[in-house]
C-alpha cells in the first residue's frame, strides 16, 4: 500500500511537471485599447481563428475600432482572395465571429489565455490596468504589452505574474508589417511563457524576434537616435532636411528620410521616447533631446497628424 501511494505520488507529481514545462497554446485572447495598434492586433488575431476580445472605455470608441477592423479586412481580403470573391466574405464572416468588444476588462478576463495590452503610454495608468486584472485572471494567463519605450520589467512588478508577463511589441500598420519584437528575459519572464508568445505570434502571422527588455528593444533603439541625428544635422546647418531625406532614401535604399518618417510617427512620440531614454541614461549623447523638436512640438506641430511637422501637408 505504501509503495501504490509512493508511486501514485511520483507519478502524479511527474504529470504535473510535464504539464508545468508544457507550453500554452493561446486560444482566447483579451486586448485591452482599441485605438491604432490594439484594432490592428484584435484583427490578425482572429483572423487566425483565435478567440478575441477586444476592451475600450466606451462603446463608441469600440463601435469605431470595429468600423476600422471591417473596412481593413475588406483591404486584406480583396488582395488576399482577389479571384475568390465567396472565399473572402468567408473569410471576413468568420473573423468577425471571433471577434466581440467589451468595456469591462474585469469581466472577460476569466476566460483568457492571453491579455495583451495597447492602451495610452503611461507608466501609472498601464500599470493600475496590469495590476487590477492580476486579481482577476486565471493562474495560467500570460500579460503582454505593446509598449514602445516603457520597461517591460516594471510593468510586470505591478503583478505577482513575473514569470508569464513578457512584451509583444507589434509595428504599425500591424496587418500589413510582418514583425513583432518578443520580449523577453525581464529576469523573470519563464522560458514557457517566452516559447508560447513566440508561438502566439507566429500563429497570428507574424515574424517573431526576440529582445532582451532594453530601452527601444531593437527597431526603435537604432531608429530613434538614427532619426534624432538627423535632425541634429540639420540644426547644426550641415544639410537641409529635404537633402537629408533624399540621400537616405537614394543613398541607403530607405523608403521615407528621416523627416518624412518623423512626420509619420509623430514629433510628439518621438518626443515622448528620447526624453524617457533621456532620463534613464542623461550621458548617452545619443539620447540626448533636440531644442528644435521640442520647439515644433511647442508649436503643436506633431507632424502628419496636425497638417505640419518638419514638413507642411494640405
Ligand atoms: P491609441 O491612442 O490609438 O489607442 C489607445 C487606446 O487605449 C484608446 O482607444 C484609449 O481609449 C484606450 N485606453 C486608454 N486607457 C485605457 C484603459 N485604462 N482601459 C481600456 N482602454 C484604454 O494608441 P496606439 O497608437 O494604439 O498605442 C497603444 C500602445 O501601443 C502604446 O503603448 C504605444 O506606445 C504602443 N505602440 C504604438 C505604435 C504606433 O505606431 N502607434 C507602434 C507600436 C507600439
Amino acid at each position: 500500500m505504501a509503495f501504490a501511494t509512493r508511486h501514485f505520488v511520483r507519478a502524479a507529481s511527474s504529470t504535473a511537471a510535464t504539464a508545468a514545462a508544457k507550453k500554452l497554446i493561446v486560444k482566447h485572447v483579451t486586448v485591452v485599447g482599441g485605438g491604432l495598434m490594439g484594432a490592428g492586433i484584435a484583427q490578425v488575431a482572429a483572423a487566425s481563428g483565435h478567440t478575441v476580445v477586444l476592451v475600450d472605455q466606451s462603446d463608441e470608441i469600440l463601435k469605431k475600432s470595429t468600423k476600422g477592423i471591417e473596412e481593413s479586412l475588406k483591404r486584406v481580403t480583396k488582395k488576399k482572395f482577389a479571384d475568390k470573391p465567396e472565399a473572402g466574405a468567408e473569410f471576413i464572416e468568420k473573423t468577425l465571429k471571433n471577434l466581440t468588444t467589451n468595456t469591462d476588462a474585469v469581466a472577460v478576463v476569466h476566460s483568457t489565455d492571453l491579455v495583451i495590452e495597447a492602451i495610452v503610454e503611461n507608466q501609472e495608468i498601464k500599470n493600475e490596468l496590469f495590476k487590477r486584472l492580476d486579481k482577476f485572471a486565471p493562474e495560467h494567463t500570460i500579460f503582454a504589452s505593446n509598449t514602445s519605450s516603457l520597461q517591460i520589467t516594471q510593468l510586470a512588478n505591478s503583478t505577482t505574474r513575473q514569470d508569464r508577463f513578457g512584451g509583444l511589441h507589434f509595428f504599425n500598420p500591424v496587418p500589413m508589417m510582418k514583425l513583432v519584437e518578443v520580449v523577453i528575459k525581464t529576469p523573470m519572464t519563464s522560458q514557457k511563457t517566452f516559447e508560447s508568445l513566440m508561438d502566439f505570434s507566429k500563429a497570428v502571422g507574424k515574424s517573431p524576434v526576440s529582445c532582451k527588455d532594453t530601452p527601444g528593444f531593437i527597431v526603435n533603439r537604432l531608429l530613434v537616435p538614427y532619426m534624432m541625428e538627423a535632425v541634429r544635422l540639420f540644426e547644426r546647418g550641415d544639410a537641409s532636411k529635404e537633402d537629408i531625406d533624399v540621400a537616405m532614401k537614394l543613398g541607403a535604399g530607405y523608403p521615407m528620410g528621416p523627416f518624412e518618417l518623423l512626420d509619420y510617427v509623430g514629433l510628439d512620440t518621438s518626443k515622448y521616447i528620447i526624453d524617457g531614454w533621456h532620463s534613464l541614461e542623461p550621458n548617452n549623447p545619443l539620447f540626448a533631446p533636440s531644442p528644435l523638436l521640442n520647439k515644433l512640438v511647442e508649436e503643436k506641430k506633431l507632424g502628419k497628424k496636425t497638417g505640419e511637422g518638419f514638413y507642411k501637408y494640405k
